[in-house]
């Protein structure tokens, strides 16, 4: 099964990916995170990369492709994968398709402007696992502690309302248009497409995407 999420900044992709990678088994790959991972080890791409992100923009398509393409061919991604803010421009979808990886579905999240930025205050993560929560709406069990490792969670960089705000306006420009994009590839009966009201609770949501997917 190959799944897209798509959606905004907020839109909770990482919140259900980590639902649907343990319901169906198959991995994550969030570019986010992976750029995220690329700065922590201090690499040239993750220097390049955290000035783009610190600003709000997107990092170059060849870059973004050339990791997705590499990571998507590893023994683990066989029975499929989860794209969890990939791709996020024209460019990139095509891409995908020239290189022949076809898609199974592409899930866009609803979820209008001024929610997201009030969740993107609340919400801290653990950088390693790539969990989300949500100091209201998905509090961990133990405040500012990891469920599972115990390690403690961190606000990002990019969560600044001025920088979400900013991420909005890129995302409106340059990933929106992939939803008329795979609304197309489902009418040509190349993918299935389907859209989600992300403004439900996380559970509605998860029981929304089990239903689509069976
Ligand atoms: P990336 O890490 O992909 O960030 P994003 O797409 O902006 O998405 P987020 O992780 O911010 O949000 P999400 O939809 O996963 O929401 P979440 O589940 O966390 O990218 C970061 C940067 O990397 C980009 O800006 C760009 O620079 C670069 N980049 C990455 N991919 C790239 C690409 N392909 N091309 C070029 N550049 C790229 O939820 C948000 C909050 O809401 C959480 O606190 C959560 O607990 C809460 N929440 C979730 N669901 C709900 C719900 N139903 N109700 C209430 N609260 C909820």
């Amino acid at each position: 099964m190959r799944i897209i999420l798509l959606g905004a900044p907020g839109a909770g992709k990482g919140t259900q990916a980590q639902f649907l990678m343990n319901k169906y088994g198959i991995p994550q790959i969030s570019t986010g995170d992976m750029l995220r991972a690329a700065i922590k080890e201090g690499t040239e791409l993750g220097l390049e990369a955290k000035k783009v992100m610190d600003a709000g923009q997107l990092v170059s398509d060849d870059l973004i492709i050339g990791l997705v393409k590499e990571r998507i061919s590893k023994a683990d991604c066989e029975n499929g994968f989860l794209l969890d803010g990939f791709p996020r421009t024209i460019p990139q979808a095509d891409a995908m398709k020239e290189n022949g990886v076809a898609v199974d579905y592409c899930l866009e999240f609803d979820v209008p402007d001024e929610v997201i930025v009030n969740r993107m205050s609340g919400r801290r993560v653990h950088p390693s696992s790539g969990r989300v929560y949500h100091l209201v709406y998905n509090p961990p069990k133990v405040e500012g502690k990891d469920n599972e490792t115990g390690d403690d969670l961190v606000i990002r960089p990019d969560d600044e309302v001025e920088t979400v705000r900013k991420r909005l306006g890129v995302y409106h420009e340059q990933t929106q248009p992939l939803v008329a994009y795979y609304k197309a590839e489902a009418d040509a009966g190349n993918t299935k497409f389907a859209t989600i009201d992300g403004t439900q609770d996380v559970d509605a949501v998860s029981a929304e995407l089990a239903n689509i997917l069976g």
